[in-house]
């Protein structure tokens, strides 16, 4: 990829016909998509959360068994963290993609709920969402969601609520390592990325199964992969375009090549 001061860059060009002119596009982000929000992402070796923290101890089961109080703390301080956070270019421009298109839906492994803050009507976060909790039994079904807020007779300083159902300990709502992801949201995402014919992959360094597989299988039934991530990831090498950068600078070209494209075909359709 390169874009200049001048314009935006060949690949930026071709990768916005292709998706302008797709049919069923599929959107894939990570963390990148939300780091120009001022979100760490989980695997930058200098502010990556997993270089700071103990995924054992902070994002597992195990760990949550072991020290409710220290993981229920460590979530509270990222809901702190997210509350003042605003979406940036790259969720714009995705949401504005509906502009153009009839069918987009957005599969993200980000549970900051910042797609859906700028405007992306369908959104499926298949790594759960840090703004809901749900009983660590899923003692009504999974999941059994639990409005903390509604709760009376908890202190938040001493660790998580009871479920008012069983009395198990409420736990945020994302998935953790060694778990299942949301049924129904997987099941969705496999059947969408069978059916894409564009699948646009930003700021995900391909690392987490089973979200990981789902580029190599779009572009196994003949879907074009785009990438969108300053850094190569095992996902570049089926990439048709990798455009290089932040995906907050990148995509507003991107947005902005498929607008100017589809004016210049709605005024030679005219004359
Ligand atoms: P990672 O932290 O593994 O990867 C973030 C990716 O974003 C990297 O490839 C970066 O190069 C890229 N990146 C950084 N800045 C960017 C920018 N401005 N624009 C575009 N890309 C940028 O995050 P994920 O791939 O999302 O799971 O991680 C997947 C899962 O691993 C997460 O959902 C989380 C984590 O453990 C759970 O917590 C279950």
């Amino acid at each position: 990829m390169s874009s200049s001061s001048h314009g935006p860059g060949f690949s930026i060009v071709e990768a916005a016909q292709a998706i302008r002119t797709s049919q069923r596009l599929v959107v894939l982000s990570g963390a990148g998509v939300s780091k120009e929000s001022g979100i760490p992402t989980f695997r930058d070796a200098m502010d990556g959360l997993w270089a700071k923290y103990n995924p054992q101890q902070l994002a597992t089961p195990g760990g949550f068994q072991r020290n409710p109080k220290l993981v229920w703390d460590w979530y509270s301080y990222r809901r702190e963290m997210l509350s003042g956070v605003q979406p940036n270019p790259a969720h714009f421009a995705i949401a504005e993609m509906e502009q153009c298109l009839s069918h987009i839906v957005i599969i993200t492994q980000n549970i900051d709920g910042l797609h859906q803050k700028a405007g992306s009507t369908d959104v499926i976060p298949v790594h759960g969402d840090i703004r809901l909790n749900k009983c660590f039994a899923n003692c009504q079904g999974d999941p059994t969601y639990i409005d903390v807020e509604a709760l009376t007779g908890w202190d938040p300083e001493s660790g998580p609520p009871r479920c008012p159902h069983c009395g198990a300990y409420v736990r945020p709502a994302v998935v953790w390592f060694e778990e299942m992801l949301p049924h129904a949201a997987i099941e969705r995402a496999f059947a969408l990325t069978q059916a894409a014919d564009v699948m646009l992959v930003v700021g995900t360094s391909g690392a987490v199964q089973p979200v990981a597989s789902l580029p190599f299988m779009a572009q196994a039934q003949g879907a074009v992969i785009i990438e969108v991530n300053p850094e190569m990831t095992p996902i570049t090498s089926i990439a048709r375009w990798h455009l290089a950068g932040p995906a907050g600078e990148i995509l507003p070209q991107v947005v902005a090549a498929m607008k100017s494209s589809s004016t210049h075909e709605g005024t030679m359709n005219a004359s």
